[in-house]
């Protein structure tokens, strides 16, 4: 078995990593020539988002071949390549498998629409209601789930964009197609596998309208998810190997059971609930302020229900899909580097495998795009459009796009204070923040209390200790609901983590709390220059605006 424990994995998106040839877009090329970097960071996997065939309608999610190289990313030879060398310098690569939907571009959906009854069967055709779609559900990049063609005169689901038709996993053809596509990644020479929106896979047996919802609830964790996905690990032959599902909506009971040794499913699976508690009554494209105690209780429950279980959890604040954390829940003005230290360790010392995702590691911050002009995403053009539509001003509609748009973590990786932040000598597909300047992997390399320089700190104490990889983990209460902490035990050894999610100054005076902290020894800190202060308390802890500190005892 692979440990992933000690370990952390990287993430990168392709688009957006690196351009080798200057067309503006991140390849397989530049991926390559970045390894001495990612190996200089320590970490151990590295998650690479899909880079097949694909007309990039979601930027590769879409996939039209699991088995040939887009073009526009390089080449298949380049990609065997890349395993190879990550291998020789003890770096693993994690390939993105998306396995609920194809693009409609694929040859088997292709087939499908000319009436090919074989292919139609490897996706959900169904009848429409007196013209109307055969259910109200709701596509999660807005409008209705399913499309119509008029040639065959029925509808296709579409959980996500309409070029992205979901496959269905109760044909056992699809499902012996996609375990083809494991096995030859396998053989390639990848070490594991992160598996998209995989929760999602297993659709009822009976298509009915949601009163109540978007239609999530009859498809999210469907009654033979974990059926299906046994299947599939157990036939191509991948327990051994390091997967993580990315769980749509998911639930606890379930992400136990993805994720316990026995059950042979996966070994850990994202979860989002923590990063929808800025969302106003659950609605992403509603502005509200972070509710602390929920993200409190949120990672409390997961974090101690899962260890009970025996289940694992990846632990991550950003990826793809996400605004930069340091923009939404630090502060990327005054105290950008402080509150990226914090907002780290806050994720790094937990129990689970934590997740950086391409540079978050710098304190990378949202895109600060001004016109619509500016975006390239599909969901937030589309909510542009919606958010319009339901009243919204331009200038509304682009403070919500600021906060919450995906392509908020898609800007290029900013790699020097140079022309394009390094990424490419060509025009880039998306906008450089002007921040690149001193926001870059040259500057933090030369300043030793950099964020880069702390990250690269978090990754060495994982690998070192087993209190932190694999000790218990246990909320406390701190009596501020802006100050949340924990502690990792193991034994006799404790190590007690306090980070502030307030813009303010902020006084703990629980004395159990308080006592851990002045009789421990500072084992790590988000600023060097408050942490002084932290040795000197005397009966109450007043911790700086968005600050952190551990202590071990
Ligand atoms: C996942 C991916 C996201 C994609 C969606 C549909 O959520 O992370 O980028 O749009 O699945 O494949
Ligand atoms: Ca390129």
């Amino acid at each position: 078995m692979r440990d992933f424990k000690h370990s952390t994995v990287y993430q990168i998106y392709i688009k957006s990593f690196c351009d080798s040839n200057g067309d503006g877009i991140g390849d397989l090329g530049g991926i390559r020539s970045r390894l001495p970097y990612l190996k200089s960071l320590g970490i151990d996997y590295i998650w690479v988002t899909p880079f097949f065939r694909s007309p990039m309608n979601d930027n590769g999610y879409d996939v039209a071949d699991y088995y040939e190289v887009n073009p526009m990313f390089g080449t298949l030879e380049e990609a065997m390549d890349m395993i190879r060398e990550a291998r020789e310098m003890g770096i693993g690569f994690m390939f993105d498998m998306v396995f609920n939907h194809t693009s409609t571009e694929h040859a088997w959906f292709q087939k499908a629409l000319r009436g090919d009854p074989e292919y139609m069967d490897y996706y959900i055709f169904r009848d429409g209601k007196d013209g109307q779609p055969p259910t109200n559900w709701e596509s999660k990049f807005g409008g209705n789930a399913w499309e119509y063609v008029p040639s065959l005169g029925k509808w296709y689901l579409h959980l996500f964009d309409r070029t992205q038709a979901d496959l269905n996993w109760d044909n056992p053809k699809v499902r012996e197609e996609m375990k083809n596509v494991i096995r030859f990644w396998k053989d390639a020479g990848v070490c594991g596998f992160r598996f998209d929106v995989v929760n999602l896979i297993s659709k009822p047996d009976i298509f009915e309208d949601d009163h109540e919802g978007d239609g999530r609830r009859f498809y999210t964790d469907g009654h033979h998810v974990h059926e299906y996905l046994q299947e599939l690990v157990r036939d191509t032959g991948i327990a051994e190997m390091v997967t993580v599902g990315e769980m749509s909506s998911t639930s606890l009971e379930n992400c136990i059971r993805y994720t316990m040794p026995e059950r042979g499913e996966l070994s850990m699976c994202f979860s989002f609930h923590h990063l929808k508690v800025d969302y106003a009554g659950g609605n992403k494209w509603a502005l509200a302020e972070p509710d602390l105690k929920s993200l409190r209780n949120l990672f409390g429950t997961w974090q101690e229900e899962m260890m009970k279980a025996e289940g694992w959890n990846a632990l991550f604040w950003c990826n793809h899909d996400q605004p930069r954390v340091v923009s939404r829940l630090g502060d990327d003005q005054l105290y950008w580097k402080r509150s990226a230290k914090m907002l780290a360790m806050f994720i790094h010392l937990m129990r689970g495998t934590p997740y950086i995702y391409q540079g978050e590691e710098l304190g990378m911050t949202n895109a600060g795009f001004t016109d619509i002009g500016q975006y390239r995403d599909v969901e937030s053009i589309n909510y542009h459009r919606i958010l319009r539509e339901a009243g919204l001003s331009e200038e509304e509609t682009l403070q919500v796009l600021g906060a919450r748009s995906r392509d908020n973590g898609r800007t290029p990786m900013q790699w020097t204070p140079g022309e394009n932040a390094g990424f490419s000598a060509g025009e880039p597909w998306i906008g450089v923040p002007e921040n690149h300047t001193f926001i870059n992997v040259e500057s933090e390399e030369k300043d030793p209390d950099s964020i880069l320089q702390f990250y690269r700190k978090l990754v060495a104490l994982r690998k070192e200790s087993d209190l932190i990889a694999l000790g218990g983990i246990r909320f406390l209460e701190t009596g501020n609901e802006r100050v949340i902490a924990y502690e990792r035990t193991m034994d006799g050894k404790i190590l007690t983590v306090v980070c502030s999610f307030s813009k303010e100054r902020e006084e703990i005076s629980d004395p159990v709390l308080c006592e851990r902290i002045r009789d421990g020894k500072l084992f790590l800190a988000a600023d060097a220059d408050t942490a002084a202060q932290y040795a000197e308390m005397n009966e109450k802890l007043v911790l700086a605006a968005l600050d952190g500190i551990a202590v071990a005892r």
